[in-house]
């Protein structure tokens, strides 16, 4: 048989828009709303590998209506973030973290594999075309969306013979309407987004339209998200756009940053990789304790009432580090609500670690702080 082709950057085709689109201002960007002028497609076909990657105006798919994407949801996806560094240099933030990960999305859902360097590769050449749509501004960004779809014409329901890898950008600032602001959760029993042998852990789409109808049952009761729980016992997940970090004096009375651990059902975060790193670095000096364990919503609850809890704030490539005010839970098994005040201080919007943590990441993203995780987006 003859070798299949590889994802190959040195064959990259580039056409180029005839029509620009004028800048938005950024405090009128909308998060995933505008787009830039160009999209980087790469073609796979089943016995003969992956195509030339191609860069084009963005534009329409054009797909069969029996294209396997529509019926059978093989569909996976990233978010990252190409930033602009003070002396305008062009960073994204730990890139191949997230090609590994959209390859392992992609073999769940029997879509294929490719070498996550040369992907890294094609994404910098494209951040470098669309250079002037990368804001300077903190806290603003270029947000990538690379995206593998199956495009095989049939309604068989089986392994797509033809796969389509595709990253659409956006500049962006806040991911929440609400800004930089604290954002409130609700916590319920009454449905589950993920389960051990589930694909809680793979970032496909089909993972994400069924959170909607309870985000917007949450919404009507005035949550921004809702905090995912598991089991009877109320283990905290994640909330569906980032992932969970609570702070407390634990029981034995010592300063604990908490997240859940990587089971299965947990978005495998890069920003939350991060933290935990960061953390242990900065805050394990400070006699923290940084863990990965199972932790319930009761315990959060309680650590609350006894004046124990101390901040609890969400992390994403989206969503950055977004700081948590409160929390409601309708009780669980036993039924008992619990509305859990997350302490801000005074006239704030952020605890002081959320803010810590915030600086960190910002001044590795931003090309501040020299990092093995800031990646020089190349041409
Ligand atoms: C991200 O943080 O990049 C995400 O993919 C979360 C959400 C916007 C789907």
């Amino acid at each position: 048989a003859p070798a299949l082709a590889g994802v190959d950057p040195s064959k990259m085709i580039i056409q180029r828009t005839q029509t620009p689109k004028e800048l938005m201002k950024e405090e009128d960007l909308v998060f995933g709303r505008t787009f830039t002028d160009h999209m980087l497609s790469i073609e796979w076909v089943a016995g003969k590998g992956w195509s030339e990657p191609r860069i084009t105006p963005y534009q329409n798919l054009s797909l069969d209506p029996a294209t396997c994407v529509f019926h059978y949801g093989f569909s996976c996806f990233e978010g990252m973030k190409a930033y602009r560094t003070e002396s305008g240099e062009l960073r994204l933030f730990r890139p191949r973290k997230n090609m590994d990960r959209l390859s392992l999305s992609s073999a769940r859902i029997a879509l294929p594999s490719f070498d996550p360097d040369a992907m890294v590769e094609c994404i910098s050449k494209y951040v470098a075309l669309e250079e002037k749509f990368v804001p300077k501004k903190r806290g603003y960004s270029l947000y990538l969306r690379p995206t593998m779809i199956g495009t095989q014409r049939t309604l068989g329901v089986g392994p797509p013979g033809s796969a389509l890898f595709f990253v659409i950008a956006s500049p962006v600032g806040p991911y929440y309407p609400s800004g930089f602001k604290a954002v409130s959760l609700e916590a319920t029993s009454k449905f589950v987004r993920a389960w051990p042998g589930g694909t809680g852990d793979k970032k496909l789409g089909g993972n994400y339209a069924p959170c909607i109808l309870p985000q917007q049952e949450a919404a009507k009761r005035g949550f921004h998200q809702n905090l995912w729980l598991f089991g009877e016992e109320g283990y905290v997940t994640e909330v569906g756009t980032m992932n969970l970090f609570t702070c407390w004096v634990n029981k034995e009375g010592v300063k604990e940053m908490v997240t859940a651990p990587l089971d299965g059902t947990i978005l495998e975060g890069v920003t939350r990789d991060s933290i935990l790193a960061l953390a242990k670095e900065h805050l394990g000096k400070e006699g923290w304790k940084i863990t990965e364990r199972k932790y319930t919503i009761k315990e959060v609850a309680d650590a609350a009432d006894e004046g124990r809890l101390l901040e609890a704030f969400g992390a994403g490539t989206a969503a950055v580090v977004s700081p948590v005010r409160r929390i409601a839970w309708d009780g669980g098994a036993n039924g008992v609500q619990r509305d859990i005040n997350v302490p801000l201080p005074e006239g704030k919007e952020a605890g002081p670690i959320a803010e810590r943590v915030w600086k960190w990441m910002e001044g590795i993203q931003y090309g501040d702080i020299k990092s093995d995780w800031s990646y020089p987006v190349k041409a």
